[in-house]
């Protein structure tokens, strides 16, 4: 995607700076980008770096007027009395976020699918982005489809397709004589993926779940059937599975794949330096700075170390951290079932974030970087 950010940019840095910053996009699994830098002697920009600000400017938009929010998500309109959650804005530490452009958003996906793919955090991101597109362009004509395992919302006048694809553990659960299986080194969706421009994937929340909430009754993998086993290594099975079928399948000149750092849930007030809280019901405000006191959920590492080793480009939207740090932005008690959930995000909300991430990565679409005719200019 050429971008009038990147020229913005081009104009400013030198030479070497450039090539620096081509390096880092063909290093893969790199989350460093080159983005709005104000520093302008340290080069280089990690986006998921920084703290929460308040800024009055935000929610970007009003979610009154966002049309079939999920009642897991719709906070306001299930009675969330307090309104700060909505104005904090992710400030990285060494450059800016580009605010969402819904309308450039749509011009540059011209003609392209873009799918998230995995459990009902994924639905949560995608609800965001239809919030965010609509509030852009609120007269665009919208075709909405959806069975069991897909939806998609196409913006016609832009040719863009956003899709959802359910699949709780990217790996294949097939129904066989015994039960349901979960099939640790078997991947069949892949077929559909591969034909998709964006790809979003995300999967955590199902591996630890057991009882009515395991999808599963036996786990394959090396051709062995075992009744459970180390949910840690289970996951680290599947994803490495994954990571083999990007390695295999993903053509990276037509499609760019993302994979969704863990989404976390704040039912332990000990993680926040509040112990004895046990869920985010009386959360109000972000926690400040850019430490989470914790630290990273261990499942982050397991993730960084699978990802680190596939050979092809795969962007970490790497939202973990930014995301522990906002025990305010569940939607508690104020969603459609009234049960407590910490582990899903009001819609506005945090996910608005993760998008304006992921619009930040694709403007700089590292695999699409050419020549410009600024760069010519500083003689590249
Ligand atoms: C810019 O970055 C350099 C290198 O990381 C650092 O030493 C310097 O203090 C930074 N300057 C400002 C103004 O933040
Ligand atoms: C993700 O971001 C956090 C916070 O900046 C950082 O601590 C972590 O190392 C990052 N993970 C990866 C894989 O870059
Ligand atoms: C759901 O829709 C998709 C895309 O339109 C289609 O390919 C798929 O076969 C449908 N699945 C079912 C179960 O109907
Ligand atoms: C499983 O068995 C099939 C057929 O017996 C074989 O082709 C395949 O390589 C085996 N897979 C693994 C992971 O051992
Ligand atoms: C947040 O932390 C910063 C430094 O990390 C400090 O200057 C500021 O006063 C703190 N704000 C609040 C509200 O605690
Ligand atoms: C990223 O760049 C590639 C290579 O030029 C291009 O084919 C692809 O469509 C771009 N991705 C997006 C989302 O524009």
């Amino acid at each position: 995607m050429g971008s009038g950010v990147h020229r913005s940019y081009c104009h400013v840095y030198a030479a070497a700076i450039v090539v620096l910053l081509i390096l880092s996009c063909i290093s893969l699994a790199s989350s460093e980008t080159l983005f709005h830098d104000h520093n302008k002697s340290s080069r280089r920009c990690d986006l998921y770096q920084g703290s929460w600000v308040y800024d009055e400017s935000y929610p970007l938009y009003d979610s009154s007027a966002c049309p079939n929010i999920r009642k897991e998500f719709d906070c306001k309109k299930y009675g969330r009395p307090d309104d700060l959650y909505l104005s904090y804005r992710w400030q990285p530490n060494r450059c800016d976020l580009p605010r969402f452009d819904g309308q450039d958003f749509l011009r540059r996906l011209k003609g392209k699918t873009i799918m998230f793919v995995g459990d009902s955090v994924s639905l949560n991101h995608m609800q965001s982005l239809l919030c965010l597109l609509q509030a852009a362009v609120p007269n665009s004509n919208i075709i909405r489809q959806s069975n069991a395992t897909f939806s998609s919302v196409i913006f016609q006048d832009y040719g863009v397709s956003v899709m959802l694809m359910t699949s709780q553990y990217l790996v294949d659960i097939e129904v066989e004589n015994n039960g349901r299986v979960l099939k640790l080194d078997s991947i069949k969706n892949g077929d559909i993926w591969k034909d998709i421009d964006v790809l979003v994937f995300n999967t955590w929340l199902w591996w630890y779940r057991r009882g009515p909430k395991q999808l599963w009754d036996y786990i394959e993998y090396d051709n062995e059937t075992v009744k459970d086993m180390d949910r840690m290594v289970a996951f680290r099975r599947a994803l490495t599975t994954w990571g083999k079928w990007v390695d295999s399948e993903v053509d990276p000149t037509k499609t760019t794949v993302f994979f969704q750092g863990i989404s976390p849930s704040h039912y332990h007030g000990e993680d926040w330096n509040e112990p004895g809280v046990t869920n985010c019901g009386m959360e109000k405000l972000p926690v400040n700075g850019s430490k989470y006191p914790s630290g990273l959920p261990a499942v982050s590492y397991v993730l960084q170390d699978v990802l680190s080793s596939i050979k092809k480009p795969v962007h970490l939207l790497n939202i973990t951290t930014l995301s522990q740090l906002r025990k305010d932005a569940h939607p508690s008690s104020y969603n459609g079932f009234k049960g407590m959930d910490c582990t899903h995000w009001c819609i506005a909300g945090l996910p608005d974030t993760w998008n304006q991430l992921l619009y930040a990565e694709l403007l700089n679409n590292c695999t699409e970087r050419k020549k410009t005719k600024e760069d010519e200019k500083v003689g590249i």
